[in-house]
C-alpha cells in the first residue's frame, strides 16, 4: 500500500464552509505573529537542523539538543522515526482506531502490524493487559497517539509508564505521537520522551499553534537514535527549509502569545460542542474529554455514519465519517476552528441529525 486512503479524502474531501472534519487549531496568519524581517533567512546553517531551534524544542520539551531531530511536519517525523525502527517483518503494534497515514506507512515499511483497541466502552483507554498478551520478542515497535486522534483522550503517566515497561522487555521501543499534547496546557503530562530511552516522541507546532504551514515539526529520542535518524533522513535532501527554520524560531519565542490564542478560540468552542453533546444524548454517546480539539461520538441508532455526513453536505457541512477510523458507527466531530463557524455547524448537524433520528 502506497497511499492513505483517509489523507486523500482529508486533502480534496474535507473542506466545507463550516467545517468540523478540521483537527487543529484555527490557522495563524502573518498578523498572529509578531516578526520582522531580521527573523526571516533563505539560507542558513540548517543541513542538520537549525541549532537555535533544536535549542529551543529541547528547553521547552525538558530534553538535551543532541536529542532533538527536526521534520517537516509531524508527519515527516513519525515517517522518518518508523523508517528508522522497522526492519521488514517486524512486528508493530499500533493502537484501534489509529491516524491512518501512520497505519499506512508502518504497512509501506513492510511491518507486520497487529492492533491493540482503544474502545469506546473502556474509555479509549489502553488496556494493558491485552497489550501484554500481544507483545512477544519480536515486537519492535509499539505506536500510540496521546492525546488520541480521532478521541482526544490522552493516556495517563502510570500507563505510559507501564508500556515503557512492556516495551523494554521485549527489547521495544514506543513511539508516541504527541501532536495535540499542548492544547491541555498545564494539564499536560512531561513528554513520554523524558520516561525512558525506548520512548521516542513526535509533535508540531501544527495543532495547538495554528502554524501547520511552517512545517515545524520534530522528534524527541535517545541521542544515538536521533544521530541515525539524521543520517536516514540524508536520503530526504542537503538541508531543510530556512525560512520555516527562522520562523519557527520567533514562533518559539511567543508560544505563550499564541497559547493564549489557542485557549481563547477553544474555550467558547468547548462550551458549545459540550453543550451539544449533552443535548443530543437521545441520539448520540461520547467519552467527553475535558480538554481536546476533537471528540469522537457513536451513533446510537445507525450503524454508519456516512449518510450523516452526506446529509450535512446539503448544509455545507463538513465531519469526518468514522469508516476512516475504523469506526463507521462514529464520527469526528473537530471544533477549533472560528467560533461562529462551530455554532452554525453545531446547528446543522443537529438538523441532520434529528432529521435522521
Ligand atoms: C495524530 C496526528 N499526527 C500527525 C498529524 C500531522 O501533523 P503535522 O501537520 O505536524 O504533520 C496529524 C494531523 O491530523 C495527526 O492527527
Amino acid at each position: 500500500m502506497k497511499n492513505s486512503v483517509y489523507m486523500t479524502w482529508a486533502k480534496y474531501h474535507a473542506g466545507a464552509r463550516y467545517n468540523l472534519a478540521n483537527s487543529g487549531i484555527l490557522g495563524c496568519d502573518l498578523r498572529d505573529l509578531t516578526m520582522t524581517v531580521d527573523d526571516i533567512a533563505v539560507n542558513g546553517p540548517n543541513h542538520e537542523g537549525y541549532a537555535p531551534l533544536k535549542e529551543l524544542i529541547a528547553e521547552k520539551y525538558g530534553v538535551a539538543a543532541e536529542q532533538v531531530v527536526t521534520s517537516q511536519g509531524t508527519s515527516m517525523a513519525n515517517f522518518l522515526a518508523m523508517a528508522t525502527l522497522i526492519e521488514r517483518g517486524d512486528e508493530v503494534l499500533i493502537e484501534q482506531p489509529a491516524y491512518d497515514p501512520i497505519l499506512s506507512a508502518a504497512v509501506y515499511l513492510g511491518a507486520e502490524v497487529k492492533r491493540f483497541s482503544r474502545s469506546f466502552e473502556n474509555g479509549y483507554r489502553i488496556d494493558l493487559d491485552e497489550l501484554q498478551r500481544l507483545v512477544t520478542p519480536r515486537t519492535r515497535l509499539i505506536i500510540i497517539t496521546s492525546p488520541h486522534n480521532p478521541s482526544g483522550v490522552a493516556v495517563d503517566q502510570q500507563t505510559l509508564k507501564q508500556i515503557g515497561e512492556l516495551a523494554r522487555e521485549a527489547g521495544a521501543r514506543v513511539l508516541v505521537d504527541e501532536v495535540y499534547r499542548d492544547i491541555l496546557y498545564e494539564d499536560a503530562v512531561a513528554c513520554a520522551v523524558t520516561l525512558g530511552e525506548q520512548f521516542v516522541t513526535t509533535s508540531s507546532l501544527t495543532k495547538s499553534y495554528g502554524l501547520s504551514g511552517l512545517r515545524c515539526g520534530w522528534i524527541l529520542c535517545a541521542p544515538e537514535l536521533a544521530e541515525k535518524m539524521r543520517r536516514l533522513n540524508d536520503l530526504f535532501g542537503a538541508v531543510g527549509s530556512m525560512p520555516s527554520d527562522k520562523m519557527s524560531v520567533a514562533a518559539f519565542r511567543q508560544l505563550e502569545t499564541l497559547e493564549a490564542r489557542t485557549r481563547a478560540i477553544m474555550e467558547p468552542n468547548t462550551e458549545l460542542v459540550h453543550g451539544f453533546l449533552r443535548d443530543h444524548e437521545d441520539l448520540l454517546e461520547c467519552v467527553v474529554p475535558r480538554r481536546s480539539m476533537t471528540v469522537f461520538p457513536r451513533l446510537k441508532y445507525q450503524s454508519d455514519s456516512e449518510p450523516l455526513h452526506d446529509r450535512l453536505r446539503q448544509f455545507e457541512t463538513s465531519i469526518v465519517p468514522g469508516k476512516f477510523f475504523e469506526a463507521p458507527r462514529h464520527f469526528r466531530l473537530g471544533f477549533a476552528v472560528g467560533t461562529q463557524e462551530v455554532e452554525i455547524g453545531l446547528r446543522n448537524l443537529s438538523t441532520a441529525l434529528r432529521v435522521q433520528g
